[in-house]
């Protein structure tokens, strides 16, 4: 091939790299799409995907409206807004109107697309229905059945991209962790809520799927990697907390920054336990951001971007410090601002790189090793979740490469997750230990310091 022609290669090559991460960035969420929503029951026929069984002769199970209805939580989202706990919260809060008639709580508790767009099959007690995720069926809904369309096609017709872990990041993430149209601040949570959290590739799994993932489906729309998932998903978190604290508009409830944007248990714990973390960047006494996916994510960075972890852990470590760093403006919030801007920037520019990483047997493999080695930092409740589920997501490609110490590996997991039985009684050094012994262990295995 003549070089220029190469050229051009590379050019166009590069051109619609940004052309697609572009439409990525500018994907639309099924709840703001402007095309009609036609209801689930359009979708719930015994001969669509209604099925009780799955379908030996379909490319798709068929059941998913069976398993949605009786074993995914999110059929049962709007119910959740009658019950005990949602009156206790709508009183406390001091609503105008119950909480299944509020707009905030629908928003994420259904599938809430603007009144002119709802069809006349449309039911908000669907709760988080077929089209919450896979976007308003007004056409794709019509073309996904006529022989010989594709994915693609589907795709340009409004489905919703959800086999993309970018994608399907943001949309799990606006309402597991929120986004600039709806968030469950720390009124929320003082008024009952529970805390929210996800981590992508587990909550994909608990869900639990829908779908199977065989060679059939790798042929439609490639495959479904879980490292991938759970690296993306938590570039994703770490960017839309990071925004919400830099937004002037969503970062302040009275006297305070949001405080549901920090660690818990920086204010909530009993003066007996040992507060005082061994965070590198932390001095004793100073208000912790809720950092996990920051956590999770440098040890994604130091494999995978590694000359770009010395200017990640210099944001990191500047933002830490901004909290608690003297300085002369008028408004100190806007020091903090500043840096949750840099690192959000810095996160947005890494993750088309962590999309199109290779994640092979050897980076799982030293992903996972780095993981392990953070122990001393996953001093909190928040974090040591994270890090147990990210061990669980990257730990499952792990072994089945490096299968061993399978059973060693899976009773320290076991251990692992006995600490996090109850947030109340979580003791942030004896996690640590269990984590510590596991790193000890791992680390003479694989001949690693
Ligand atoms: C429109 C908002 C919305 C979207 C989008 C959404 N969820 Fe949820 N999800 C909820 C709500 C609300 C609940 C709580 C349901 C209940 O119990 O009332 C929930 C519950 C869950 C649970 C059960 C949690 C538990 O504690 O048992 C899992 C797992 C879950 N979601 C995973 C996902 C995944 C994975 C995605 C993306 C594919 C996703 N969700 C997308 C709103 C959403
Ligand atoms: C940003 C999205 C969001 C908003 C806003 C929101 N919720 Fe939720 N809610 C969730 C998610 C996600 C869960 C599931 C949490 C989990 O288990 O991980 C949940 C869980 C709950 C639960 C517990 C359900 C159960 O049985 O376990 C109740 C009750 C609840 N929400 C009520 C409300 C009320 C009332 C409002 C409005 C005042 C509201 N929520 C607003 C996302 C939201
Ligand atoms: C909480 C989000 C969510 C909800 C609600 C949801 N799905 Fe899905 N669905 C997914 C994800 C994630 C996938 C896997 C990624 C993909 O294949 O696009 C998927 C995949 C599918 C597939 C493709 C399977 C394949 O082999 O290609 C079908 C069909 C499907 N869902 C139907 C439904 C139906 C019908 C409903 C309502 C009863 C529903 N989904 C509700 C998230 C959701
Ligand atoms: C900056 C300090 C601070 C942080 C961080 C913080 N809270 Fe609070 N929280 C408070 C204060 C102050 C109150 C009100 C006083 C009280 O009720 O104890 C409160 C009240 C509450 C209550 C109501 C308690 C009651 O007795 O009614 C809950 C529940 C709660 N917070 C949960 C959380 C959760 C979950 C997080 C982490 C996502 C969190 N808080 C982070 C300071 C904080």
């Amino acid at each position: 091939m003549k070089r220029s022609l190469i050229k051009l290669k590379i050019l166009v090559g590069i051109i619609s790299f940004f052309l697609w991460a572009n439409a990525l960035a500018e994907v639309v969420l099924p709840q703001h799409e402007k095309s009609m929503s036609v209801g689930n029951v359009d979708c719930a026929s015994s001969t669509c995907h209604g099925s009780v069984v799955p379908w030996s002769q379909s490319p798709v199970l068929q059941n998913e409206y069976f398993t949605w209805k009786n074993m995914d939580r999110h059929s049962q989202s709007y119910q959740s807004l009658l019950s005990q706990k949602s009156i206790q919260i709508a009183q406390k809060l001091n609503l105008a109107q119950p909480a299944h008639v509020t707009t905030q709580c629908l928003n994420c508790h259904t599938h809430y697309p603007d009144k002119k767009l709802q069809g006349k099959s449309f039911s908000v007690q669907d709760g988080v229905g077929c089209e919450s995720c896979h976007g308003p069926a007004e056409k794709w809904g019509v073309t996904h059945t006529q022989k010989g369309t594709t994915h693609q096609d589907n795709i340009k017709h409004g489905l919703y991209p959800t086999s993309r872990p970018l994608a399907l990041a943001k949309l799990c993430n606006s309402c597991h962790v929120g986004d600039a149209t709806k968030f469950v601040s720390h009124r929320l949570l003082a008024a009952g809520h529970p805390r929210l959290t996800i981590e992508l590739n587990t909550f994909l799994k608990i869900e639990p799927p829908h779908y199977l993932v065989d060679e059939d489906y790798k042929l439609r729309k490639g495959e479904l990697s879980p490292v991938k998932i759970w690296a993306i998903g938590q570039a994703e978190i770490a960017i839309a907390r990071l925004d919400m604290l830099s937004d002037p508009k969503r970062n302040h409830q009275g006297i305070f920054p949001e405080q549901a944007l920090f660690d818990c248990s920086a204010c909530h714990h009993q003066f007996s336990q040992q507060q005082i973390s061994s965070k590198i960047n932390q001095a004793p006494g100073v208000l912790r951001l809720n950092d996990s996916s920051l956590l999770m994510l440098r040890a994604m960075v130091q494999v995978a971007l590694p000359d770009k972890i010395g200017q990640y852990n210099r944001l990191v470590y500047e933002l830490d410090q901004s909290f608690s760093q003297k300085n002369t403006l008028v408004n100190s919030f806007e020091n903090v601002q500043d840096k949750a801007k840099k690192l959000s920037l810095l996160i947005q520019q890494m993750v088309p790189a962590l999309e199109a990483f290779v994640y092979s047997p050897e980076k799982v493999r030293a992903i996972f090793i780095t993981l392990v080695k953070g122990s001393p930092d996953y001093s909190n409740y928040a974090d040591a979740e994270q890090a147990y589920m990210a061990l669980s997501s990257v730990g499952e490609v792990y072994l089945q490469n490096y299968s061993k110490n399978a059973s060693q590996i899976k009773n320290s997991m076991v251990q692992l997750s006995k600490e996090l039985a109850s947030e109340e009684q979580f003791q942030a050094q004896s996690f640590i230990k269990q984590y510590s012994k596991f790193a000890q262990f791992l680390q003479v295995q694989n001949g690693v310091q």
